[in-house]
Order: structure tokens, then C-alpha cells, then sequence
């Protein structure tokens, strides 16, 4: 490394650490050093936006205080917990490795990078966040805002979501690292990419990095950092029927533990094949999950969600059973429900808005 690249980096830190300390936002999790509490907030912040997680962080910690509690909780209490926070395998997760540090950490959350790695749900992102943030360990927290800052403030054009890119990526940020506040170094970045290396509009008037930012020199901080472009995103249909029995309760079924929403409850019904019409679509998914058949009556509602990998709209049909009981043979169990046992199994967003939809809809049920 050239000296001025050494004095470029050495500027880095100590630019960031300053601005940092000043302009550091007050989050609950900054809060604590206790690894469990800065363990779930770095779960809970995959995918999902601070403002969003803050209240679901509270709420999580209040019913699940430490990892004795978590692991002992059944995992249909901490799904419930996590409703319409998305990405459910992330509590499946989060319950499953609560498990095995009990079991096999004595209740501790690991402390080296190869310990860490063993539990489910964590990648290099989030074994480097814990590591340095709970334990000050010197290791990056590279994702998605911290490739974007150093691809602008080095001009670096690798694209930032293909593996080679990320490599380079994850070294440069290595070598940035401070062995001591390796804490703050990183939630520091977290921080400029929030509010001021924004991927949109980023706000270089103040940003603590303008005098070394090369992109800023090159008027490039809009054309920086380079994505591959990704494949169109699919949109899906699927179908799902509103079955009553003669009490009026709805019925519903528990999904199978493994897959998309794995073990969240929802109205029968699944994906539309390509080669198959609604209607028939949703007999199929009945009898197969079910062993029940029924008669599609008039449709009563739609609604659309965005998935990572694709988009949904859901069909919301009236269903009339035909013959035979339902029976658990494509899912993991089902039940008669009223509005009240709704209200506390697990449901995805869509699903739940489906249901919503249903209890205010005209339609009367024989
Ligand atoms: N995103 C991921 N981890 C974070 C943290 N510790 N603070 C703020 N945003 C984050």
C-alpha cells in the first residue's frame, strides 16, 4: 500500500469516528452492551428499515428477555412475536440458535467468527456486527450501504452484488477496520449510509468523507456504486378459498415447516399452475392440502405483495365443501376458527390481509 493510500485510509477512520460521535443516531440498541439484545436487533435489521424495527425490537425483548427465555418459548409465540415483519425464517432462525447456545454455549452468544457461523441465520454481515458491536472485535460489517460508500469514496466500479465484487469489497473494508472502536467504526458506516451516502440523492455537502470521496471529485456519486442487472422479478397468482363450516368458523391451515412463511397459519389455497385456471387452481391446492373438495362460488377480494424474488396477487374465492373432511395431508395441521382464534395464530401480511378482507366482506355463508 502507497503512502497515500495508508494516509487516505488513516483519514477515513478517524473522519468517521468524528462525525460519529456527534452525529451517531440514538438507537435502543445502542443502548447495551448484553450480545443477546445486539444479537436480535442485527436479525431483526436484515432487510428491514430501523424505524420499522425499533417497536418490534421492545416488544421481542419484553416477551423474550434472554436467550433462556427465547429457547424455551414454543416457536409458534416467537412467530406471532414477528408477525408482519417479513422474512419468517429469520425467527425461525433466531429460535433454533437459541436452542443450540443453550445447549452447546452454555447461554452464551459465540465469540469468534468460526462459532458464530455455526448458528442459523447468521452470514458475514451479521457475524461481523455482533462481533464487533457486542464484542469489540476488529472484523467488517460489510452489506449493501458499506459496498456503496467505498465504491464511492474509492470509485471503485466492480459491480457491488456479484461475488467477485464483494470479495474486494469485503477486503478493502478489512483494511479499514480500526483494531480499537471497531464498534462505532461500523455502525458509524451503517450511519452515513442512512442519511447522507444515500443510494438516492446522496447528501455530499455534508457528508465528513467529501475531501476524499474520489466519486464526489469525479461528479460520479450518482453513477456509483455498479449492480449487474438482476433477471424481471416473476409475478405469481395464487388462489385460496373462504370455507365455513355450519358454526360459521373459518377454516384455516397451518403450512408446512418447511418453505416460503414456513409454519405460519393461512386459508387453504396455493399457487395457480401456468396451465390451469383459477378455479381449478384452487381445487387442486384444497384437495392436496386438505383431501377436501370443494366448489369454487364468486370471487371476494384481491390483494398484491412484493416477496424478494417475486410478486403475488391473492384470490380470494368463496368455498363450498363438496365431500370429504379435511384432513393435515399437504400441511402441517388445520382448525376451525373464529375471528378470536385469528387474532392469535401467526398470519403473514397477506394472509392476514386476506382474512381482514374476508370478516368485512357482504358475503353470507350457508
Ligand atoms: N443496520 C444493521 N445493523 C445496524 C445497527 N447496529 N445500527 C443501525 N443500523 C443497522
Amino acid at each position: 500500500m502507497s503512502k497515500g493510500q495508508a494516509e487516505i485510509k488513516t483519514f477515513f477512520r478517524s473522519r468517521l469516528l468524528a462525525w460519529y460521535k456527534h452525529h451517531g443516531r440514538l438507537l435502543p440498541w445502542r443502548e447495551t452492551t448484553d450480545p443477546y439484545r445486539i444479537w436480535i436487533s442485527e436479525i431483526m435489521l436484515q432487510q428491514t428499515r430501523v424505524d420499522t424495527v425499533i417497536p418490534y425490537y421492545k416488544r421481542f425483548l419484553k416477551r423474550f428477555p434472554d436467550v433462556f427465555a427465547l429457547a424455551r418459548a414454543p416457536l409458534q409465540d416467537v412467530l406471532k412475536t414477528w408477525e408482519n415483519l417479513g422474512y419468517y425464517s429469520r425467527a425461525r432462525h433466531l429460535h433454533a440458535a437459541a436452542g443450540i447456545i443453550v445447549g452447546r454455549f452454555g447461554g452464551r452468544i459465540p465469540d469468534t467468527p468460526e462459532d458464530i457461523r455455526t448458528l442459523p441465520g447468521i452470514g458475514d454481515y451479521t457475524a461481523g456486527a455482533i462481533l464487533s458491536i457486542a464484542y469489540g472485535r476488529a472484523v467488517p460489517a460489510v452489506d449493501g450501504n458499506v459496498r456503496r460508500i467505498l465504491s464511492r469514496v474509492f470509485a471503485i466500479d466492480r459491480p457491488v452484488n456479484d461475488p467477485r465484487g464483494q470479495k474486494h469489497f469485503f477486503e478493502l473494508a478489512a483494511s479499514l477496520v480500526p483494531g480499537k472502536r471497531a464498534s462505532d467504526f461500523n455502525q458509524a458506516l451503517m450511519d452515513l449510509g442512512a442519511t447522507i451516502c444515500r443510494a438516492k440523492n446522496p447528501d455530499c455537502g455534508v457528508c465528513p468523507l467529501a475531501s476524499i470521496c474520489l466519486a464526489r471529485r469525479g461528479g460520479l456519486q450518482n453513477d456509483l456504486p455498479v449492480s449487474r442487472k438482476s433477471p424481471a422479478i416473476p409475478h405469481r397468482q395464487a388462489v385460496a378459498a373462504v370455507v365455513r363450516n355450519g358454526k360459521g368458523l373459518l377454516l384455516v391451515v397451518q403450512r408446512q415447516a418447511e418453505g416460503l412463511l414456513a409454519s405460519l397459519w393461512k386459508l387453504p389455497g396455493g399457487f395457480v399452475q401456468d396451465d390451469e385456471n383459477r378455479e381449478a387452481g384452487l381445487r387442486r391446492c384444497v384437495k392436496e392440502e386438505l383431501g377436501l373438495s370443494i366448489r369454487v362460488g364468486k370471487k371476494i377480494a384481491s390483494a398484491d405483495h412484493a416477496y424478494t424474488h417475486f410478486r403475488v396477487t391473492l384470490h380470494v374465492y368463496q368455498g363450498f365443501p363438496l365431500s370429504g373432511k379435511p384432513t393435515a395431508r399437504g400441511c402441517q395441521d388445520w382448525r376451525w376458527a373464529a375471528a378470536a382464534d385469528l387474532k392469535k395464530l401467526p398470519l403473514s401480511r397477506i394472509d392476514r390481509m386476506a382474512v381482514a378482507l374476508v370478516e368485512i366482506s357482504p358475503v353470507r355463508f350457508p
